[in-house]
């Protein structure tokens, strides 16, 4: 089978396709035939050794998968050959089989294609678990997403128009912006040419944002958290910009507001039933036509690397998908 293998760790021009071995799964294990794989920037960050997990090389990376059942592992009675499924495993879905554990695989909804199922686990995954479990949004509060036209920013605006909050999307470009207000926004913030702090004043009439999502940190976390209203509770989800921010203490302190970590991965494994629950929600809204995936883009197997340079140079809406034959 064919695989996109990280030799040593690099840029995406780095990374080789491979013929390796058919995969054999363990007994509580299953062995998918990929179909399609999404990119999500943590992929970029693993195949340049700067992520928090560091597989031994050399390895496959790709986390968000869809396919079909080839193998099945001794003790599974869940799954049969030739299901269709969707999941994540923490690396090795950019490959045309990958070994997948059965506490994150799950049937794939009918009416959802390969490349759709493939984009959704991580994106909604994360950003349902960040809202509803760690942030507890409630009906009329307002939520700022930041890098809200992202992977998990996108599916944030959505989920939290969804989950009737007045969403205020902050991103770099106009044309990113107006994909947001598709998704739900209700108001836009262009922190390239905007001042985000005074302008989460002036658009929430000084009382400031009940509900933080930021996948992005650097200089706008600080930005960000100076607008947060009275008992506002702040999401760490991500440092796409590079950088991890240190904020001063005393802004949570003069706010009465709370710093909450996400680690959608970590509850997944920690949580599986909590997780099912989540996932079964998410895919009932996808069911009612109530959640849109945005495809940005689609790559072949051996166009992987184009597919990671495009989300480093920012270019992404949404997610970037790429298709196994
Ligand atoms: N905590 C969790 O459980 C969890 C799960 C999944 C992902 N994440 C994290 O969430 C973040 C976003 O992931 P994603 O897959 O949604 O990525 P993505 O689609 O690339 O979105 C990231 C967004 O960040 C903004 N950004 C600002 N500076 C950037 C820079 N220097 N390089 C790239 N993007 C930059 C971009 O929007 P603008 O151009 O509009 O600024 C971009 O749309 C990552 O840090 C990832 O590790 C966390």
């Amino acid at each position: 089978m064919l695989a996109i293998r990280c030799n040593k760790y690099g840029p995406p021009s780095s990374l080789a396709i491979e013929e390796l071995p058919s995969l054999v799964p363990g007994p509580k294990e299953v062995v998918v035939q990929v179909k399609a794989c999404s990119i999500n920037f943590p992929d970029t960050l693993i195949t340049q050794g700067l992520y928090q997990i560091k597989p031994e090389l050399p390895f496959t990376p790709g986390s968000d998968f869809s396919g079909t059942i080839k193998k099945i592992g001794k003790e599974i009675t869940n799954f049969v050959i030739g299901e269709e499924v969707f999941g994540f495993v923490p690396f090795g879905a950019l490959a045309e089989e990958v070994i997948v554990s059965v506490s994150t695989c799950f049937p794939k909804p009918r009416n959802m294609n390969f490349p759709i199922a493939a984009s959704f686990m991580m994106a909604y995954g994360t950003s349902y678990h960040a809202l509803k479990d760690r942030g507890q949004l409630e009906e009329g509060q307002t939520l700022l997403v930041l890098g809200a036209s992202g992977g998990v920013g996108l599916a944030a605006v959505e989920l939290g128009t969804l989950m009737g909050a007045k969403v205020i999307a902050a991103a770099s470009s106009d044309e990113k912006l107006a994909l947001c207000r598709k998704y739900g926004a209700q108001l836009t913030i262009n922190y390239k040419k905007e001042d985000l702090k005074s302008r989460i004043k002036e658009l929430t009439e000084n009382k400031g944002v009940d509900l933080i999502y930021d996948p992005v940190g650097g200089e706008f976390s600080e930005a960000a958290f100076r607008g947060i209203a009275w008992k506002g509770k702040y999401l760490v989800v991500g440092f796409a910009a590079g950088s991890i921010p240190k904020i001063p203490l005393n802004l949570p302190l003069l706010k009465g507001a709370s710093i909450v970590g996400v680690f959608w991965g970590g509850f997944a494994m920690k949580n599986p039933k909590e997780n099912m629950k989540n996932t079964l929600s998410l895919m009932q809204w996808y069911n009612d036509g109530n959640l849109k995936p945005h495809i940005h883009k689609t790559y072949k197997l051996e166009e992987t690397s184009k597919a990671l340079e495009e989300m480093i140079a920012r270019k992404v809406k949404g997610k970037v998908i790429v298709q196994i034959n």
